[in-house]
C-alpha cells in the first residue's frame, strides 16, 4: 500500500449487525481505525442508525434513511461490508440494505468482514458476492474476514490474529480501488 496518495480513496464501513454488541460491528471499527491511521477517508456506517424500510415496499426507494444511505455510498470508492452470518447467508438487514441502494454499489471494490457463530458457516458471503457481482459488476476483494467468538479477546475485542487479517483485507481493497481509479484515468477508457 502506498500511504502517499492515499487521500483520493474514500471507503465506506456498511455494518449491518443490528446487535448493539455485534462482533462484526467491531471488525468493522478495526477496519476504520486501519484506514484513519493511514489518512484514508472512511466512513463508518451503522444499519442499527438507519431505520430502513423493507426494500419493495410502496414508497421504499424514497424513504429518507434511502437517500441518506445511497448518498453515502455513493460518495464511496469502495465498500467493506461488516455482517452478521445468519442461517447460511448475510443478515437479511445486509441484503436489504444493498436492495435497497444498488445502483450506488456499481463497478466498485467490496470486500467482506464476517462474524459467526461457528467455523461452518465460511462460505456464507458468497451468495451476496454472487448477487453483487451479477447485479452491479461489483469487483470482489478475493479474500475475506470470518471470525468467531474464538478470535475476540475476553473483552470483546478483535484479537491479534483476526486484527492481523482485517488489515490484509483493507491492504487489498485499497489496493484495488486504486488500481481501478489508475485504469479509470487513462485516456481513452
Ligand atoms: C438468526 C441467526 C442465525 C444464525 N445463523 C448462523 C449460521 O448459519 N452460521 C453461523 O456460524 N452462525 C450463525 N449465527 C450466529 C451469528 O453469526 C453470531 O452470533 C455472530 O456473532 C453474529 O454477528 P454479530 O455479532 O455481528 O451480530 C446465527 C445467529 C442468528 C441470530
Amino acid at each position: 500500500m502506498n500511504d502517499t496518495d492515499s487521500t483520493s480513496t474514500s471507503v465506506v464501513i456498511l455494518s449491518c449487525s443490528l446487535n448493539p454488541t455485534s462482533r462484526s460491528h467491531k471488525l468493522g471499527v478495526a477496519a476504520a481505525a486501519f484506514l484513519s491511521a493511514r489518512g484514508v477517508p472512511v466512513e463508518v456506517v451503522d444499519l442499527a442508525d438507519y431505520n430502513l424500510p423493507m426494500c419493495g415496499g410502496v414508497e421504499s426507494f424514497d424513504h429518507p434513511s434511502v437517500k441518506a444511505l445511497k448518498a453515502v455510498i455513493d460518495r464511496a470508492a469502495a465498500i467493506l461490508v461488516a455482517a452478521p452470518v445468519y442461517n447460511y447467508d448475510l443478515n437479511a438487514a445486509a441484503k436489504n440494505a444493498m436492495e435497497l441502494t444498488g445502483a450506488s454499489w456499481k463497478e466498485k471494490p467490496v470486500g467482506f468482514l464476517c462474524a459467526a457463530g461457528g467455523q461452518a458457516s465460511y462460505m456464507s458471503p458468497i451468495g451476496f458476492a454472487n448477487s453483487l457481482m451479477f447485479d452491479f459488476r461489483c469487483y470482489i476483494v478475493p479474500r475475506f474476514v470470518y471470525s468467531t467468538r474464538d478470535d475476540f479477546t475476553e473483552a470483546g475485542e478483535p484479537g491479534p490474529q483476526i486484527t492481523e487479517r482485517v488489515e490484509q483485507l483493507v491492504t487489498t481493497t485499497l489496493d484495488l480501488a486504486r488500481a481501478l481509479a489508475w485504469v479509470r484515468e487513462q485516456p481513452g477508457t
